[in-house]
């Protein structure tokens, strides 16, 4: 057999962004308010956790309109720029668009019994505008938000009856969105359930730790369950269209090549691609049952869930991809200074301004791995550098790092298809500057295209094309050869 020569045809290349952190609206046309809108801007950069919430701020939050504080309600006003702002990616040629629907623009409250029409509105306007210039939609279900009704009523996916509230809000966009979207994810980074609020939904800031796992493992159960039931529904509402699972990955290496480095390197990348494990192949896996046991988690499985989960596998799998870590036994550990990166610092590697190790050839080593454990199409629907940007007097921004982030990742992923890895597309993060999810800064930027608008909300939200735009661009005309 041919050793393939580039990117396939018909790559599906483009950018990825989430409805709270670009659309604002947030409580107009009837949205209700989600869980990502009461998380607050952390003021401290260097000091990078994913912002949580407790019982106590959460009411606070509820009595406070600010979008200053809670800048997640105004995103870059995306609900009033679709058109310009879709204009614009299909100016770069976008291929594909990854978008993804804000469950309370559609259930309110997560608990009504009908749907919320002119939220279903904005999103056939978005997916007509994607369609005229032959932009295919990526939609994720859910990404990193849910109706805080279903918070304030069920402690969010910590009780099964989410799933069923999940179940009558994927029905109604299946049967919508027919012959329209043709790929759909069911959760944003499914992995960030195990880290709290976001992913769940859950309240458990007051929680000892060892019941804190027990309910974000139980919760996130629900979301497989919710996962496999939508992936069965989407296949018979509409047989043409493909659903998958998203995965943050975390590409890590031992420390040193000490076995007992190596075995929690190994343990590590268990403990990422369980999630996985769960999706593609259907069945929780051996390893889990010993971490469950040895952290005293019992998770409850209903009579069917096993077979739920056997029969709804996902049809490719998307990940996001960022940076790389290294992992070392409990006793060889000297934590890495940067924020996400969960573990030891790389000698090897530079990082972000946030903190994040750059690992362009970790990419192709994830691509490689991911390939061979499932053979399932994958997607890359995130990567990117997030930086500051500067504009200069006669307003342009000259973004050579993110260039420089984005190539070398490229060419890696080029060499993973080389290797035999089917990848069917690349959707960067952010094409457009938008909210952090972490911090909720806007200087945390990762667009091609500027939005004026600083950390406050002040600004005029004009839109401004970056020097990696029309590098992009090119990118994509060529299918990828000039980089
Ligand atoms: C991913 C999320 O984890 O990383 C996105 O899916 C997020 O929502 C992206 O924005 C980058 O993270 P951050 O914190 O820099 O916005």
């Amino acid at each position: 057999k041919n050793v393939p020569s580039g990117f396939p045809r018909g790559f599906l290349w483009g950018g990825a962004t989430a409805a709270n952190q670009v659309e604002g609206a947030w409580n107009i046309a009837g949205k209700g308010i989600s869980t990502a809108e009461v998380v607050k801007r952390s003021t401290n950069r260097k000091d990078f956790t994913m912002n949580q919430i407790t019982k106590q701020s959460l009411t606070a939050a509820i009595n406070d309109s600010s979008t200053t504080t809670y800048p997640k309600r105004r995103g870059v006003d995306f609900y009033h720029h679709y058109k310009e702002d879709i204009k614009l990616f299909a100016e770069m040629g976008f291929k594909a668009y990854r978008l993804s629907i804000a469950w309370t623009r559609i259930f309110p409250n997560g608990d009504e019994a009908e749907p919320n029409e002119q939220g279903l509105l904005f999103y056939d306007h978005a997916f007509e505008t994607c369609c005229k210039y032959g932009i295919e939609p990526v939609v994720t279900i859910s990404h990193y938000e849910m109706p805080l009704g279903l918070t304030l009523k069920n402690n969010g996916w910590a009780a099964r009856e989410t799933i069923n509230e999940y179940t009558k809000f994927t029905k109604v966009l299946f049967e919508r969105y027919r012959g329209i979207v043709k790929y759909w994810l069911t959760f944003n980074e499914i992995n960030a359930a195990v880290w709290g609020f976001n992913g769940t939904g859950a309240l458990d800031d007051d929680l000892p730790n060892d019941q804190k796992m027990q309910l974000r493992y139980q919760a996130l159960h629900h979301q497989f369950i919710a996962s496999a039931l939508a992936v069965l529904q989407c296949h018979k509402l509409d047989p043409e269209a493909k659903i998958g699972c998203m995965l943050a990955r975390m590409q890590t290496y031992a420390k040193t090549p000490a076995p007992l480095d190596v075995r929690a390197a190994q343990l590590q990348d268990q403990l990422n691609l369980f999630f996985t494990d769960v999706q593609v192949r259907g069945e929780y896996p051996n390893y889990m049952n010993r971490y469950f046991y040895d952290n005293g988690i019992e998770l409850k499985f209903a009579a069917d869930d096993e077979e739920i989960l056997a029969k709804g596998k996902v049809d490719y799998l998307s990940f996001s991809y960022y940076m790389s870590t290294v992992t070392a036994d409990d006793n060889n550990i000297t934590k890495a200074t940067g924020n996400f990166a969960l573990g030891e610092a790389n000698p090897y590697l530079t990082s972000s301004e946030w903190g994040w190790q750059i690992d362009p050839v970790g990419l192709r080593i994830a691509l490689n791995e991911l390939w061979d454990r499932y053979q399932i199409p994958l997607f890359i629907v995130e990567n990117g550098l997030g930086a500051v940007d500067e504009l200069t007097p006669d307003r342009k921004i000259h973004d050579d790092y993110r260039i420089d982030y984005l190539r070398k990742h490229i060419i890696q992923m080029k060499e993973a298809i080389q290797d035999g890895v089917e990848l069917i597309g690349y959707t960067t993060w952010g094409p457009i500057d938008l909210i952090s999810a972490s911090t909720s800064e806007m200087a945390k930027r990762y667009g091609f295209i500027y939005v004026d608008q600083d950390d406050e909300g002040r600004g005029s939200l004009t839109r401004i094309r970056k020097d990696s735009f029309y590098w992009f661009k090119k990118v994509i005309a060529s299918n990828g050869r000039e980089v």
